[in-house]
């Protein structure tokens, strides 16, 4: 129950309180969301546990940032911190449970197994530039939904493609928790909030919204019936113009990633990854 001026959450670093706090939950008849992050909390994520309250009578998040899908050469080491301040978000959002494992609790010594995604982690998009990413990320998922034993979990619809990796996912390898998606949530300039933009220079913050400008005007061109690749091209040039380094700006088939020709193939979703500097950005509209 909450109480007027203490944090009502609880933080568990145990997946065996975990457990049973959720199996008590459940003997009380309560129904529970999960909401996975790598903490850095920021209003997107607190987007999620708002969406989460309105589906379930729990909210149950786990902040870990995960080191099996960082490449040796990415961020895990610098990726932000901040679990006091990340706690007090998410016992504001009305949250019930923190999970906060350590690493050596979700991958004690010996651990050897790795969840191989096909499908929508092959589509040809983040996959091209993080080839070990997306087994780190459904190996995790799949540990954290057996944890959990959430009625449902709520992912971002900012990593767009992570959340078709676990849909397939939990399909695939039969769990009962029924996973969602929600909208990105957007600075008033149109940046999609990451934890990652932190990492962004003042300048490198001004120009960031071309990004989703690009996408934005490449999706209205293509509904006006532009040719896709031809529509495409111009938000390539016009994230060079700015001064991004591309990774990809594709359209692909919004449920199964894979590469459409025309609207017909539809329905569409653009997907975009490039570089600010040292930061690398990704953005998805529906088109
Ligand atoms: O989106 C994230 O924050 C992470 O990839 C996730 C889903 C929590 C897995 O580590």
């Amino acid at each position: 129950m909450a109480v007027e001026g203490a944090s009502r959450v609880r933080i568990v670093r145990e997946a065996a309180s975990l457990r049973a706090q959720v199996a008590d939950w459940r003997r009380q008849g309560e129904t529970i969301a999960f909401v996975p992050t790598m903490g850095a909390l920021h209003a997107g994520h607190i987007s999620l546990v708002g969406e989460a309250k309105t589906l379930a009578s729990r909210v149950v998040m786990s902040i870990f940032v995960n080191p099996t899908q960082f490449a040796p050469t990415e961020d895990f080491g610098a990726y932000p911190r901040a679990f006091e301040a990340d706690a007090a978000k998410f016992d504001a959002a009305g949250g019930d449970l923190l999970f906060a494992p350590a690493v050596e609790n979700m991958y004690p010594q010996n651990f050897a197994t790795l969840i191989n995604v096909e499908g929508p982690a092959v589509a040809g998009l983040e996959d091209r530039f993080r080839p070990t990413h997306f087994s780190g990320v459904a190996t995790i998922v799949a540990k954290l939904l057996n944890l959990c034993r959430a009625d449902l979990a709520i992912f971002g619809e900012k990593d767009y493609q992570q959340l078709k990796v676990v849909t397939q996912m939990a399909r695939d390898l039969d769990f009962e928790t029924k996973i969602l998606g929600a909208p990105t949530i957007r600075e008033k300039d149109g940046l999609a909030l990451s934890s990652r933009n932190v990492y962004l220079s003042a300048e490198e913050r001004r120009v960031a919204p071309v990004l989703h400008a690009a996408l934005a005007r490449c999706a209205a061109d293509i509904s006006k019936g532009a040719a896709i690749e031809a529509a495409l091209d111009v938000a390539r040039a016009a994230l060079a113009d700015a001064g991004f380094v591309t990774d990809y700006v594709e359209a692909r088939h919004a449920e199964t990633l894979r590469p459409v020709a025309s609207l017909v193939d539809g329905p569409i979703r653009l997907l975009a990854a490039a570089k600010l500097g040292k930061t690398r950005l990704i953005d998805n509209i529906a088109a």
